[in-house]
């Protein structure tokens, strides 16, 4: 029984940062995102009766002890669902370095949920699938689907009203988004600990609350709308918001370094010169570049020449999941 799925990342254009529930994997505010072209993991699930345990195997390698208890932590939600106990051989595949600061956890899960699925028996919708890659990831359930992503909180707390969905195909509106390389060190603190922290020491994470959600509607009605100015405020504003919020925790922290601030610097020199560039930063300090194509090149290129930049790569809107 045997099923290989591929997803692409996604990156927030509003954040997911902090959980109602942590076991679950619930959130506490609405987010959205755009999936990359660019960036994919692969991941082939083969079940059988005849193995004694299961084996990680991430790009061609054997995963240490803490990885393959979190895969085997998220197959056994896959056998419960299926009934059956057999256990698996996982191959991952990224098609980028797993520590250039994209998040392989989205793709990652993704890709693991609908091959596991389909290997085991199962036939899930997208929804489904939306639900079970959050429990492996938050950020994963937006992997599902292509293009621009909602992910609804929801208000239950067994989280059966929390899951992803299309809010527009990628065709609809085309934008370019320049991925600023930085840095390719692993970040210190995990967007799982950070978010953690944040809820429960940051004074600033009451202001996140009481903002994101206008900043989500905002967002969603320019995505709409095609209002492209509008669009990028929100998104830059809301990502310096997220950021915020850590400078408050205690013990405080910050996951941007020189460089973030070299990009953001340039960003803003860029509109100030008439071209319309937005960034927003995820848990790291690796920085996005939305902008239309029209800028792509001209984006890209003040970019490139910043000293202590490593590398850009230009993105657009990707597809959904697909089963290979
Ligand atoms: C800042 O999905 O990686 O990138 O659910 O704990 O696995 P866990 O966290 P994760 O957090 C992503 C945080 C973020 C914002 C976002 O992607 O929305």
């Amino acid at each position: 029984m045997k099923a290989t799925a591929r997803a692409h990342t996604n990156i927030a254009l509003i954040k997911y940062w902090g959980k109602r529930d942590e076991s679950l994997f619930l959130p506490m505010n609405n987010s959205l995102s755009i999936t990359l072209d660019k960036f994919h993991t692969t991941t082939a699930v083969e079940f059988c009766p005849c193995l004694p345990v299961d084996l990680f195997i991430m790009n061609n390698q054997l995963a240490s002890s803490t990885e393959m208890a979190k895969i085997t932590h998220f197959l056994d939600r896959v056998r419960g669902m299926s009934g059956k106990s057999w256990h698996a051989v996982v191959h991952s595949t990224n098609n980028f370095p797993t520590a250039a600061g994209f998040a392989s956890s989205a793709s990652g899960y993704a890709a693991l949920a609908a091959a596991a699925t389909k290997a085991i028996g199962l036939d899930l919708g997208n929804k489904a699938l939306s639900q079970l890659a959050r429990l492996g990831s938050g950020s994963a359930c937006r992997s599902i689907y292509g293009g621009y992503v909602e992910w609804q909180k929801g208000e239950k707390k067994d989280g059966t009203d929390s899951f992803a969905k299309p809010v527009l195909e990628g065709g609809d509106w085309d934008l370019s988004i320049v991925s600023v390389l930085v840095t390719d060190t692993p970040k210190t603190i995990s967007s799982r600990e950070g978010m953690k922290r944040t809820v429960e020491t940051s004074p600033f994470y009451s202001g996140w609350l009481d903002s994101v959600e206008a900043d989500f509607l905002h967002a969603k009605e320019a995505l709409i709308y095609h209002d492209f100015e509008l669009l990028g405020s929100i998104i830059e504003s809301n990502a310096l918001k997220m950021h915020a919020t850590t400078l408050g925790a205690n013990p405080p922290f910050m996951y941007w370094n020189r460089a973030t601030l070299d990009v953001i610097k340039e960003v803003q020199s860029l509109r100030s010169g008439g071209i319309q560039a937005y960034f927003t930063i995820d848990a790291g300090p690796n920085v996005k570049v939305l902008c239309q194509p029209k800028d792509e090149q001209a984006v890209r290129e003040s970019l490139e020449k910043l000293p202590n930049v490593q590398n850009t790569y230009l993105c657009h809107p990707g597809p959904g999941l697909t089963y290979l």
